[in-house]
């Protein structure tokens, strides 16, 4: 059997999306539908619809999503029809050598549904990053379903299957943010904002917010820094090393993905700092830095993938702190939306003004 759902699919590059009936089959061995609740609108999906990513048109767009598994394929175990999931783009596969090593949060075979879903006309659509959420259902691997408390809002739940998990592990995961460390994120839109969320979360004394926009930093209060820099009026890594003692802090998030901003995450860290890197440069970016100061300033430098998550491990455990009251996940959907409002969404992104646009279904 076959589902016809409506979608959101882009057709070209730099094309609007259209609003379109697609098919979606059944699920087979190791495969669920899903229904689709909530799907927040990412850069990553702007990114796909300009052709940044690859040129695989049509895309089916979204993957910051939450619904109900409505069946599952033969041999599917973790998830049954019923269960409240949020999806994940990094199913692991067990079997790599970084699974093996039990690091799965590095797996480097991940996989996705191997049924291709389709325009009527039998086009094969490329749903982003294995997903394909801005659907009334889509068809993933299980492995990319975990389920959580189904008391969650599943706008707020949604928004960890991507960018706010990208920011709570950068600082949780990838920093290891100790009680008592000093913490300053690099840019706080939706995912720098996560960062700080996920620094408070870890026990961070002192949370320093830095962005050029001082809306941003207003919402960066709400989630837990302690002190702003706005760094269009003032020197970023003067201002942190003032706010620390002179020394620089323990943690820097890097949450734009500039090789300016990186540079200032790299002085304003203290010695034997860590520089977390989650912010998604372009391919032409480049770095310049003084090896001395690299070798001279100790430390780690790294990066993180989707904040280091283990969907298994993180997702449960993030969505019980947000119904305790102690994850305010809220105060990332600056609004809630239709389907076909992702076009005006991605406008909306270059305005500032919007954490994450959420679609509802
Ligand atoms: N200094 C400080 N902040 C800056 C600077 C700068 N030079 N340039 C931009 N910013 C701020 C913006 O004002 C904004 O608040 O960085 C923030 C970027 O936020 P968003 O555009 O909302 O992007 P977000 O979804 O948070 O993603 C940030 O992480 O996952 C990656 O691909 C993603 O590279 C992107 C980054
Ligand atoms: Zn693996
Ligand atoms: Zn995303």
């Amino acid at each position: 059997m076959t589902h016809q759902v409506r979608a959101v699919v882009a057709r070209g590059k730099g094309a609007p999306v259209s609003l379109e009936t697609i098919i979606v089959p059944d699920p087979g061995p190791g495969e669920a539908l899903v229904k689709i609740e909530a799907c927040g609108v990412c850069h990553t999906d702007l990114h796909y619809r300009e052709g940044g990513i690859n040129d695989d048109f049509p895309f089916l767009l979204g993957h910051e999503a939450a619904g109900v598994v409505e069946s599952v394929g033969e041999g599917v175990t973790d998830v049954a029809p019923g269960d409240f999931v949020i999806l994940n783009w990094r199913a692991v596969c067990g079997q790599c050598r970084a699974c093996r090593r039990g690091e799965s949060w590095y797996c480097f075979n991940t996989h996705n549904a191997k049924q291709k879903m389709t325009l009527l006309d039998g086009t094969e659509l490329s749903p982003a990053l294995g997903i394909g959420a801005f659907a009334e259902k889509t068809l993933v691997a299980a492995g990319q379903c975990t389920k959580v408390d189904p008391t969650a809002s599943a706008a707020a739940a949604g928004l960890l299957g991507c960018g706010v998990m990208a920011g709570i592990g950068a600082a949780i995961n990838t920093g290891n943010v100790g009680r008592g460390d000093s913490v300053a994120v690099i840019g706080c839109g939706g995912v720098g904002a996560a960062a700080i969320a996920g620094a408070n979360l870890a026990g961070a004394a002192k949370v320093i917010a830095v962005d050029i926009d001082d809306r941003k930093l207003e919402t960066a209060v709400k989630l837990g820094a302690t002190h702003t820099v706005n760094s269009k009026n003032a020197d970023a890594v003067e201002a942190i090393r003032e706010l620390t003692g002179g020394h620089g802090a323990d943690v820097v998030i890097e949450a734009v993905g500039r090789p300016e901003t990186y540079k200032q995450a790299f002085y304003a860290r203290d010695l034997a700092g860590t520089v977390v890197l989650v912010g998604v440069p372009t391919p032409e970016m480049k770095l310049e830095l003084p090896l001395l100061d690299v070798f001279g300033r100790g430390g780690a430098l790294k990066s993180s993938w989707y904040g280091d998550c283990l969907p298994s491990r993180d997702f449960p455990m993030l969505i019980d702190l947000y119904l305790q009251g102690r994850l305010d996940l809220d105060a990332f959907v600056t609004e809630t939306i239709a389907l076909d409002d992702v076009e005006k969404a991605f406008e909306r992104m270059h305005g500032g003004d919007v954490l994450r646009s959420v679609v509802v279904l």
